[in-house]
């Protein structure tokens, strides 16, 4: 009886070896071949150059900044070559982890126009290999890099950018390895957020560069971007806005009530000017006008010729009530003179050869202005807005019809 429960535990013994064996027998095999194997060289040395497909998946994209033109990504990198020493003849793949897949050789791979970059290992390094029994591997890489993108601010904040990214081979020129990007292997994760920006798209292309030490593959990964300008409306245009219509509003107000007149030009034309200097801080500095500066001007004109038509306005007034007082003031005076049988006292008096008397009034006593300061209020009211119902008639449809 007892034998009997041994001979089964034998067997049981027997199976599982078998079992592991089976599985094994890949692993066992690639030990093997790694006996021997120089990570140096690359795969296929005196043969055709080795061809390296990159796939990326795009995990985060974020901190697109204008002021120091770059943005960062963090993603998956993939490549795809087939190293046929490594041909193991397994009956399955063999996966290597982090550190694991220093034993092999692998495509040196750089970012052009990288500034920064991190290499994730919590909880171990982000790398994973995978050897298929053909020697076709699979290696995959989780990093994050902060890459240089040239932005064209003319049409800020209604721009559209694109941003590459571009992967090489540091050392291997065209002749010995040739990178290749599929348009099929590249991925966004779904519902992915940018701050400020929407994300269009990614194409890919595959190019060459030439330098003075050889030519190299580029892969090359296009991502559109566009930038939602829904931020801009409310913390800029609106702001603006409703600025200028209170800057308009003034025109209501009676033109003899100065404080109030003049502290309304004054609060709208620094309010403007601080709102700008507030978003030019955020900004980059560039030699050109970009579409948010326009509009930021233009509003401080508007604000400003608020103001300036105020000055006027009060400069008429001004004449009014001299030209309504002098009148006034000849008329007394001469009724006096005509009871005293004198010259007005405001006429000049000459006389000519003959002897006669001849009387000059001042031009100014005559002279009523054409244009009260209520009729300019008046026509304020309607010149300013309709000049800034204009400027954003050309404004909105040069900057959102293209
Ligand atoms: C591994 O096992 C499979 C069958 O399971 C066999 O076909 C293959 O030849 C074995 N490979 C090696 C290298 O032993
Ligand atoms: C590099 O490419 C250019 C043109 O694309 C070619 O004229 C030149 O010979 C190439 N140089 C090498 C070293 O292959």
């Amino acid at each position: 009886m007892i034998y009997w429960k041994y001979d089964i535990i034998l067997l049981l013994v027997t199976l599982c070896t078998r079992i592991a064996n089976a599985t094994d027998n890949s692993t066992r095999a690639l030990n093997k071949i790694l006996l021997d194997y120089d990570k140096k060289i690359r795969p296929d040395q005196e043969g055709p150059p080795t061809t390296v497909t990159i796939g990326v998946y795009v995990e985060s994209l974020g901190s697109i900044r204008e002021t120091t033109m770059d943005f960062s990504v963090t993603m998956f990198l993939r490549q795809t070559w087939t190293d046929p020493r490594l041909a193991h003849g397994g009956n399955e793949e063999v996966i290597f982890k982090g550190d694991d897949t220093e034993k092999f050789w692998y495509p040196d791979i750089f970012f052009l126009y990288e500034k920064n970059s991190v290499k994730h290992d919590v909880t171990i390094r982000n790398v994973g290999m995978r050897v298929r029994s053909d020697g076709e591997v699979f290696r995959s890489a989780r990093l994050t890099v902060t890459l240089a993108c040239n932005m064209d601010l003319y049409e800020f904040p209604m721009d559209s950018q694109n941003c590459d990214i571009f992967m090489m081979s540091y050392a291997y020129p065209t002749s010995e390895l040739i990178l290749t990007i599929p348009q099929t292997e590249v991925f966004v994760e779904p519902n992915i957020t940018i701050p400020r920006f929407t994300l269009k798209g990614v194409k890919t292309r595959n190019t060459e560069l030439v330098y003075s030490t050889g030519n190299f593959s580029c892969a090359q990964a296009t991502l559109s971007l566009e930038r939602q300008m829904q931020s801009y409306v409310l913390t800029v245009y609106v702001p603006n806005l409703l600025l200028v219509i209170i800057a308009w509003l003034s025109f209501w107000i009676d033109a003899e009530a100065a404080p109030a007149r003049v502290a309304l030009g004054v609060t709208t034309i620094l309010t403007v000017t601080t709102m700008t200097t507030n978003i030019q801080e955020t900004l980059p500095v560039v030699t050109y006008t970009k579409a948010i500066d326009i509009w930021q001007a233009a509003c401080l004109i508007f604000v400003f010729l608020s103001l300036l038509e105020y000055a006027f306005a009060n400069y008429l007034l001004v004449l009014q009530v001299k030209s309504q007082r002098t009148s006034y003031s000849i008329r007394k005076l001469d009724e006096d003179s005509q009871q005293t049988r004198k010259a007005p006292a405001l006429s000049k008096i000459e006389r000519n050869e003959d002897g006669n008397v001849t009387t000059y009034r001042p031009a100014l006593a005559q002279k009523e202005p054409r244009l009260s300061s209520h009729q300019l209020d008046k026509l304020a009211r309607i010149v300013y807005p309709g000049a800034f119902v204009l400027f954003n008639v050309f404004y909105w449809a040069y900057y959102l019809i293209n």
